[in-house]
């Protein structure tokens, strides 16, 4: 899988990762800036806040995840947290960090 990080001031970030990554500990391994992830993936800190504007190949937002991004930043409909987006087989994937998290 391949994900596209695309900051606020436009600079790129293009990683290839491993099945089974999610987009958050895409950005970590990668360093990619502006994902801060503060709970490490357990859903509570809403501090790795992403724009998504396809989301199709990841599964709609459950609950907990939509709950969560209440506490989110500057929320858009495009919103996610990228702990629970995971990366699988050919996904391909382009994400906007929030202005907030530079
Ligand atoms: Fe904390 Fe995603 S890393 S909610």
């Amino acid at each position: 899988p391949r994900v596209t990080f695309i900051q606020a001031d436009g600079r790129e970030d293009v990683v290839d990762v491993a099945d089974d990554t999610s987009v958050m500990q895409s950005a970590m391994d990668n360093l990619v800036p502006g994902i801060i992830a503060d709970c490490g993936g357990e859903l509570t800190c809403a501090t790795c806040h992403v724009y998504v504007d396809d989301q199709s190949p990841f599964q709609p937002p459950t609950a907990e995840e939509a709950d969560m991004l209440e506490c989110a930043v500057d929320p858009e409909p495009e919103s996610r947290l990228s702990c629970q987006l995971n990366l699988r087989g050919e996904t391909s994937t382009v994400v906007r960090v929030p202005a907030s998290q530079l």
